[in-house]
């Protein structure tokens, strides 16, 4: 495959279990550009884990020190970040996001999602008690919040299927499709 220069950011959506973090790192050492996790900043930031700040300091606060993080860090990053799943908090973001870079889309079933993040205790939004009170199956929570974020997630530039695929076939896949759209420089 070519290789190719990046000249804007990547930010790479979807919800939790669909390989953000795995296909980000991949994408970042495929470009030779740096990798960043936006959980891992806000993590490094309040210096407690998600749960902790879940549990410590509620989910609102949770998202006001994401979103502060991701409107700041995004006008200056030059690499690839992957989003937490609940990051594109409002339309406001979303076009923030596609102004300052690419926004692309890692589009997975929410069965394969209920597989891969059923049981994880590091996912406080899953959790009995969590903004989706009314039910505590993590299966039909995850299908209801896939449900609300969907017309967010949607407006990415690039959608691609991340359901059961190896990361590295994703990768290529956003390559080619970044440089079909011509917003990058082969080297
Ligand atoms: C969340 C997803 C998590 C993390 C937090 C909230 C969500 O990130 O930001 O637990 O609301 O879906 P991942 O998508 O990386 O698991």
């Amino acid at each position: 495959m070519d290789k190719i220069a990046l000249r804007r950011p990547i930010f790479l959506c979807g919800m939790m279990g669909s390989g953000k973090s795995t296909v980000g790192r991949k994408l970042a050492t495929e470009l030779e550009v740096p990798f960043c996790d936006l959980d891992e900043m806000i993590v490094e930031k309040a210096g407690l884990s998600i749960p902790e700040i879940f549990e410590q300091k509620g989910e609102g606060s949770f998202r006001a020190l994401e979103r502060k993080l991701l409107i700041r860090e995004s006008q200056y990053f030059k690499g690839v970040m992957s989003l937490g799943g609940g990051s594109l908090q409002n339309q406001h973001i979303v076009d923030h996001l596609k102004i300052y870079g690419w926004l692309i889309f890692l589009d997975v079933p929410h069965s394969v999602i209920s597989d891969r993040v059923e049981g994880d205790a590091n996912r406080p939004m899953l959790k009995a008690g969590s903004s989706e009170k009314e039910d505590n199956a993590s299966g039909s929570k995850i299908e209801r919040l896939l449900e609300q974020r969907l017309p967010l997630y949607r407006q990415a530039e690039i959608t691609v299927n991340a359901g059961d695929r190896p990361a590295d076939e994703i990768v290529h896949e956003i390559i080619k499709k970044l440089t079909l759209y011509d917003g990058f420089n082969r080297r």
